[in-house]
């Protein structure tokens, strides 16, 4: 209050100061304006006075004369009286009244005669007679050009400080209504912007004090505290985060078994590590700046990789080497091409390594992904092997060398999680320059047989440069036992199947299943936030008319099976019709790798078909397959997943499958069913989802069916149990799991 009475106070006395200024300027103007007036008015009469008075003084008698003339001229308007007198001051004659006031103040006119005998001119003054403030002007009257007698005119002016005076009511008039104004104007602004924001986030912030679940703060419209308001929601989140994880861990020690949370998993990094920073490799980012007209947006890339990858670095800090492939990448790294992520609230450092467009048409489309892929999915797609790519792969494989080992400067027994398929050679390429690093590769796909590995032509130099590492880690022993297999086949080594490692040249590397999974502790808070979400509601903002909704979620990849799966809609709604009309698939598709001819042919396969099926069943309010395809964010698709009966996951074959622990994390009213590929490692691990086999087109359309179908309360038995398994195994156990056997490793001495 004190600071509002304030600013109107110093509001008030600025307008005050500035009026009274402009006041007394105009009051000082409009004075010197009708003086002047005055002065030239009595000037005019004078003169014309003048003519008539001097040849009337040289004559005798003419008294009587000179008193008409006097007179006559007498009742001009705001003429006071005239009068003459000789230079000796001797009184002549004067206008009615005006001798007897005269008289009694005889030296009243002394000075105006003594000034024109003296400057020969006319003389004008302002003087008091009674009460009353008069403009006495005088002038000398000549004969025979002596000047002999002296004119008086005395003009009332009065009005003059009349005319002052109201101007200076005026200015108190005006600076009262506009104080009043202002007050009230103050008030009303301050009250709006800035009391009534201020008291909502008081009260905002103290509902989140007192432990209330709160939701996030509107401040739209509230500019003033708009910066602020968006940093205490960030502030609040991460107190409603800490809260809710001193709670989980309070519970937790009340319970025999420990789930791993990222504080959990801090602390154990820290001290398995000993306080040294993680590094992570990989070539897709966590965090892509991609220019939106002239704005800069930040997004999340559609994988896998970084779904897991990110909450562990987000938890326990470190450095993330990838590759720079956002369009504004370059803008928004400093000089050492790093980046502090994530933005709103940067927990760890990502740093950038480029790659012009010819490597990485060898390294990443190329070899990579024509390559090394296609050879590791059994999906019937074939490996296409091309010097110039392997050319790249191996260049781009030196140059992240040499920038993971720049990053490692002046750390001693640094730990490096080399990811995926990229980067086969570095853990070699580190090992050599620093036998101190303790180097892990995680591959994220499966691992083939080694008939099918064995096609490449460069297989010896891919497995050399992965046994550089100390622990190579699949999501399955299925993948584990291929990879031994494949060694076995091709590299001279010695290998112990009893504790699954590799001896070659002295360097020894444990090979290990790592089953990767989700952030399933993040996420169930995400789940409580976004609370329960309005099927109908949604569907009928995305435009949806269907009562049963099936979900499918993936990058658009011909692993993927999404083919097989628009067929198996088809199929299910072709052998129960009750469900036409009634049921919708939706496929949220991010476009990946369009550059490959492969990857282009496979949408346009995909784009087909949906319009296939739909062409076939649709009617005017309703389509089996809405095909949504673009980049998803999380939050876009969280909902979708919330309001789902049924989630497919049909990949033809896939290490690990993320979407289907994503699923079944989200849904924490434990409904919905889930439909999974038996190809996918997540299969292994979720042995209450539907386990198809993607290729047996009837069969999944028998599931899609039996989940539509099947009761609640077996809906929430199988979708607690997996969510049980996840949460357990959830990725923060992952991370313990691969730094708790890479720090165990003994560093050979060289
Ligand atoms: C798979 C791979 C990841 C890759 C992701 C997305 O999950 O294992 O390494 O990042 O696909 O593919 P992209 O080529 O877009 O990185």
């Amino acid at each position: 209050m004190k600071i509002i009475l304030r600013l109107i106070f110093s509001l008030i006395v600025i307008i005050c100061l500035v009026a009274s200024m402009f006041s007394f300027l105009q009051a000082r103007q409009e004075e010197g304006r009708l003086k002047n007036e005055l002065e030239r008015r009595a000037n005019i009469i004078a003169e014309s006075l003048k003519i008539s008075l001097e040849p009337l003084l040289s004559k005798e008698g003419s008294a009587a004369q000179l008193e008409r003339i006097v007179n006559k001229f007498s009742n001009r308007e705001r003429l006071v009286g005239i009068d003459i007198h000789d230079v000796r001051e001797n009184f002549l004659v004067a206008s009615e009244g005006l001798r007897l006031r005269l008289e009694e103040n005889p030296k009243l006119l002394a000075r105006h005669i003594q000034e024109v005998e003296r400057l020969g001119v006319e003389y004008g003054d302002f003087l008091f007679l009674g009460k009353n403030q008069l403009h006495a002007y005088s002038v000398a009257l000549m004969v025979n050009n002596q000047p002999t007698h002296v004119l008086t005119l005395f003009h009332n002016a009065d009005y003059i400080q009349e005319r002052v005076h109201r101007i200076w009511v005026n200015t108190f008039w005006r600076l009262l209504v506009q104080s009043f104004l202002i007050v009230l104007v103050t008030i009303f602004i301050v009250y709006l912007n800035v009391i009534r924001p201020i008291k909502r986030t008081t009260a905002w912030i103290r509902k989140i004090r007192q432990g209330e679940s709160v939701d996030s703060f509107d401040f739209e419209g509230e500019q003033l505290l708009g910066p602020l308001a968006s940093e205490i929601t960030r502030m609040a989140q991460s107190l409603q985060i800490a809260r809710l994880s001193a709670e989980e861990e309070a519970r937790l020690r009340h319970t025999v078994e420990s789930l791993w949370t990222p504080e959990r998993l801090k602390e154990f990094i820290k001290i398995e590590l000993e306080g040294r920073p993680l590094f992570v490799v990989s070539n897709r980012e966590p965090y892509m700046h991609i220019k939106k007209g002239k704005e800069i947006e930040c997004i999340i890339p559609a994988s896998g990789l970084v779904t897991a990858l990110e909450p562990i670095l987000n938890a326990c800090g470190g450095t993330w080497i990838a590759q720079g492939s956002g369009d504004a990448d370059r803008e928004t790294v400093d000089d050492r091409d790093q980046v502090r992520v994530p933005p709103e609230e940067p927990q760890y450092i990502l740093r950038r390594v480029w790659i012009d467009k010819e490597q990485e048409r060898g390294f990443y489309s190329g070899f990579s992904n024509e390559g090394l892929w296609p050879l590791c999915h059994n999906a019937h797609t074939r490996p296409v092997f091309r010097y110039e790519d392997w050319s790249a792969y191996l260049a781009v494989n030196h140059k992240f060398a040499e920038a993971v080992l720049q990053e490692l400067e002046g750390v001693i027994e640094p730990c490096v999680l080399i990811q995926d398929y990229h980067f086969a050679l570095l853990p070699e390429l580190i090992k050599t320059k620093r036998p101190d690093a303790r180097v892990a590769i995680f591959w994220h796909i499966p691992w083939p047989n080694p008939e099918a590995f064995g096609i490449c032509p460069w297989q010896k130099t891919l497995l050399q440069g992965m046994l550089g590492a100390d622990i190579i880690g699949f999501h399955t022993q299925f993948h584990c036992n291929n990879f031994i297999e494949t060694v076995d086949r091709f590299l001279e080594s010695r290998i112990d199947y009893e504790h699954f490692t590799v001896n070659r040249e002295g360097h020894k590397t444990w090979i290990k299943p790592f089953p990767i999974s989700i952030d399933f502790y993040s996420s169930e808070k995400l789940q409580k936030k976004a609370g329960t979400i309005d099927k109908k509601d949604f569907l009928k903002k995305q435009g949806i008319a269907a009562e049963y909704i099936g979900v499918g979620v993936d990058r658009l990849d011909y692993t993927k099976g999404i083919v097989e799966r628009f067929r198996a809609v088809e199929y299910f709604l072709e052998n129960n019709p009750e469900y036409q009309g009634k049921f919708t698939f939706v496929e949220l598709g991010a476009p990946s790798r369009t550059m490959i001819a492969k990857y282009k042919e496979f949408v346009d396969e995909l784009m087909r078909e949906a319009d296939r099926i739909n062409a076939r069943f649709k009617n005017k309010t309703w389509q089996p397959i809405v095909f949504l395809m673009k980049h998803h964010s999380h939050a876009e698709i969280l909902p979708f997943y919330k309001i789902a009966d049924l989630c497919l996951v049909t990949s033809l074959h896939d290490g690990m499958n993320l979407v289907a622990k994503e699923f079944v994390s989200s849904r924490d009213d434990e409904k919905g069913v889930l439909i999974l590929s038996q190809f996918t490692g997540a299969a292994r691990e979720m042995r209450d989802a539907l386990i198809v086999n993607p290729y047996d087109i009837g069969k999944t359309a028998e599931a899609i069916s039996f989940a539509l179908e099947m009761p609640i309360s077996e809906q929430q038995e199988r979708m607690r149990r997996m969510r049980h398994i996840i949460k357990d195994n959830n990725i923060y156990r992952w991370a313990s799991q691969l730094v708790k056997d890479l720090a165990k490793i003994r560093l050979e001495k060289k």
